[in-house]
């Protein structure tokens, strides 16, 4: 244990751990205390994810852990290990938009671009999720966390139903 401890924790107080990001792996060395807003902003230069709030009220941080939507500004970096981190830059693949993005831009759901990149996030988890309804009102509940400013709650609802039937027929065809 003694070994480990010393290997895990460089001079400094500060500490390795390796952040699987968009599919890449990145060795970090960071204070345990980092967020992974934080080492994604500014250590991996991925900007896509936005820092509101920095309290986990605002949702402009959201990536996908394993999957699933989570505030990045509430998550430290250290917990991460293990774990694969989609963030905005990664929701797009070589065969182009993601049907959310797509979607966004086909029903002019984005607006600011400062809050846009968390709601994609949270509304292509939410699409995936079997445990979370189809309806206009469980839609509503699961981007509840995704604040935006400028109203534009009406657009991202009707894109999040847009790229509904794309999602899932990409997922059958896994
Ligand atoms: S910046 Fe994380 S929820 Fe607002
Ligand atoms: S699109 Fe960003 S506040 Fe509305």
């Amino acid at each position: 244990m003694k070994d480990h401890h010393q290997q895990s924790v460089a001079s400094g107080g500060e500490t390795s751990v390796t952040l699987t990001v968009n599919g890449e792996a990145h060795p970090l060395t960071i204070p345990p205390n980092v967020v992974l807003l934080d080492a994604l902003r500014d250590r991996l230069g991925l900007t896509g994810t936005k820092k509101g709030c920095d309290h986990g009220q605002c949702g402009a941080c959201t990536v996908r852990m394993d999957g699933q939507a989570i505030n990045s500004c509430l998550k430290l970096a250290v917990m991460c290990e293990g774990s694969e981190i989609t963030t905005i830059e990664g929701l797009a693949s070589e065969a182009g938009l993601h049907p959310v993005q797509q979607a966004f831009l086909e029903q002019d759901a984005y607006q600011c671009g400062f809050c846009t990149p968390g709601q994609m996030m949270s509304a292509s988890a939410l699409l995936e999720d079997a445990h979370i309804g189809t309806s206009d009102a469980a839609v509503r509940e699961a981007m509840s966390g995704n604040i935006c400013r400028c109203g534009a709650y009406k657009n991202i609802l009707a894109a999040i139903q847009s790229a509904r039937g794309q999602v899932q027929a990409e997922g059958d065809s896994l």
